[in-house]
C-alpha cells in the first residue's frame, strides 16, 4: 500500500518537529509531501531545509494542490477547527494539534465534517502512549478499581518563564490563543482524565488570569467535577509552580491507583470496600489487599507514536489511539470550566446551547478587551500568524522535552 502523502500547515515549533521526523523516514507509513506557513521567513527557510517540498503560504492551496492526502494542522488553536473541517470535507484525512479548538462550536462542525467525510479525523493527544497511562487504562477497563469514586490530579509542573509567554505574539492571549493553561498545557491531562475516568456532569472551577506571568490568560485553574454516580474529581494545575508536581490518584470501591515520579503503584482490594464497609465488625479495618507496582518505563516518542498509528489506522485498519472527535470532551471540560470560573457558578456537560453562547460571549468580551489594550499585561497580544518560532529556527527541529509527560 502507498504511503500517506502529508502536508503540514502551521511548521513552527510542533510542526517542524513532525515535518522532521516524517522527512527522515522515522513514521513508517508517511512521506512529507507539502507544507505551509502564514510567515514569509519560515517559508523561506523550509524550502531551503527540504528543497523539493513545496511550500504554499495559504492553507487551502496546500489542500487544493492535489499534492497531499493528509494534513497536519499544527497553526495556533483557532485555526485548528477551520483547517480540519476545510480539510475532512475535500475528503483528506486530518491529524490536529491539541486542542481541537477553542470552543466546542467550532468542533462540532468538524465532527460533522468528519462523519460524512472519507477521510480519517485524529488528534495528536500524545500522552496517551505513555506507558503509566495505558497501564492506568487497562487496569481501569479490566474493573479493576470497580466502581469510581475519586480521580485527583495535581499537574503544576507545566512551568514556563515569561520568556516562554514573550516568545510568539499569539502566545498566552485570547485573541492569539484562546486561553491559558487550561487551553494550551493541560489538554493532554484533561484528555486522560476523561480517557481514564469518564466525562463528568458537572464542573465548578477558580480559574485565574496572569497570577504568575504578565499574562492575560490564565496561569492557574483549579477544577471541581461531578459525576451522576456520586464520583468526584479535583485537578489543579499552573504553569507558575517551581518545582511542580505531576500526581494523579484514582480510587474506586475495589482500589487504587497512584501515578508519581514515573512509576503506578496499584492497590487491589480482595472485596468491595462497599461491602466491606457495612460487613466489617472491627470498626475501622482494611479490606483484605495487595500491592502491584508498575515502572518506571523507558521514555517513548509519544508524538511519533501518534503519527504512525494515524498512518497504520488510515492504511491498514489499526484502532487509532487518540480519535480526532475525542478532542471535544477535554475541550468542553475547559469551556465549562472557564465559564464556572467566569459567572461563579457550576456549569453541567454535556454543555447546553445556551453554556455554549454564554461561553463565546464572555470570551468575546475578553477578546475585545484585550485588543482595547485591556488587562493582557503585554502589548503585543492578539495576533495569530506571522509569529517566530521560539527555537532558533536555524537549529533545525526536534520534538522539545518540555512537551514529554515530566514526572
Ligand atoms: N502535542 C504537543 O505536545 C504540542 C506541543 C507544542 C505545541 N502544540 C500545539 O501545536 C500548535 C502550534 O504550537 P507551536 O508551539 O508549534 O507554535 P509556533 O508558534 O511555534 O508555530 C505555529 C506556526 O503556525 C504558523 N501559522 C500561524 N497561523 C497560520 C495560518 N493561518 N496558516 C498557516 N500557518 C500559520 C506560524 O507562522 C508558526 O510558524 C498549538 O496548537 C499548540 O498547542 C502541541
Amino acid at each position: 500500500m502507498k504511503n500517506l502523502r502529508v502536508g503540514i500547515i502551521g511548521v513552527g515549533n510542533i510542526g517542524g518537529a513532525h515535518a522532521e521526523s516524517i522527512f527522515s523516514g522515522r513514521i513508517r507509513g508517511m512521506d512529507l509531501c507539502g507544507l505551509c506557513d502564514a510567515a514569509p521567513e519560515k517559508r523561506q527557510y523550509l524550502a531551503g531545509k527540504y528543497p523539493g517540498i513545496p511550500v504554499f503560504d495559504d492553507g487551502l492551496k496546500l489542500m487544493d494542490s492535489g499534492l497531499v492526502d493528509t494534513l497536519i494542522v499544527a497553526t495556533p488553536h483557532y485555526f485548528h477547527p477551520v483547517y480540519a473541517a476545510e480539510a475532512l470535507k475535500r475528503g483528506l484525512n486530518v491529524l490536529s494539534e491539541k486542542p481541537a479548538g477553542v470552543g466546542v462550536r467550532a468542533v462540532k462542525e468538524v465532527i460533522c465534517a468528519a462523519e460524512q467525510s472519507h477521510g480519517a479525523y485524529g488528534i495528536m493527544f500524545n500522552q496517551r502512549t505513555d506507558p503509566l497511562f495505558r497501564k492506568a487504562k487497562e487496569i481501569i477497563d479490566g474493573g479493576g478499581l470497580g466502581e469510581p469514586k475519586r480521580l485527583v490530579w495535581i499537574i503544576t509542573n507545566w512551568y514556563r518563564t515569561q520568556k516562554y509567554y514573550d516568545s510568539g505574539t499569539w502566545r498566552a492571549t485570547w485573541n492569539g490563543e484562546g486561553g491559558g493553561v487550561l487551553l494550551n498545557q493541560a489538554p493532554h491531562n484533561l484528555d486522560v482524565w476523561q480517557w481514564l475516568f469518564g466525562m463528568p456532569d458537572a464542573v465548578t472551577a477558580f480559574v485565574t488570569e496572569g497570577k504568575y506571568h504578565n499574562i492575560g490568560v490564565e496561569d492557574d485553574a483549579t477544577i471541581y467535577a461531578e459525576y451522576g454516580n456520586g464520583a468526584t474529581a479535583v485537578f489543579i494545575t499552573t504553569t507558575g509552580e517551581a518545582p511542580g508536581t505531576n500526581r494523579l490518584e484514582i480510587s474506586g470501591s475495589l482500589g487504587k491507583i497512584v501515578i508519581e515520579k514515573g512509576v503506578l503503584s496499584y492497590t487491589k482490594l480482595g472485596v468491595s470496600e462497599r461491602d466491606f464497609c457495612f460487613r466489617d465488625g472491627s470498626g475501622s479495618s482494611l479490606p483484605p489487599l495487595e500491592e502491584f507496582s508498575f515502572g518506571p518505563y523507558e521514555a517513548v516518542s509519544g508524538h511519533e507514536l501518534i503519527l504512525a498509528n494515524f498512518a497504520a489506522s488510515v492504511l491498514e485498519g489499526e484502532r487509532l489511539i487518540a480519535p480526532g472527535i475525542d478532542g471535544i470532551r477535554e475541550l468542553s471540560i475547559s469551556n465549562a470550566a472557564y465559564l464556572s470560573s467566569w459567572t461563579g457558578r457550576t456549569v453541567r456537560l454535556p454543555l447546553d446551547e445556551s453554556d455554549v453562547e454564554a461561553f463565546e460571549e464572555l470570551l468575546e468580551n475578553k477578546r475585545q478587551c484585550e485588543r482595547a489594550g485591556e488587562g493582557s499585561g503585554r502589548g503585543d497580544a492578539g495576533s495569530t500568524a506571522g509569529n517566530v518560532c521560539d527555537k532558533d529556527i536555524s537549529t533545525g527541529n526536534n520534538y522539545l522535552p518540555r512537551w514529554n509527560v515530566k514526572w
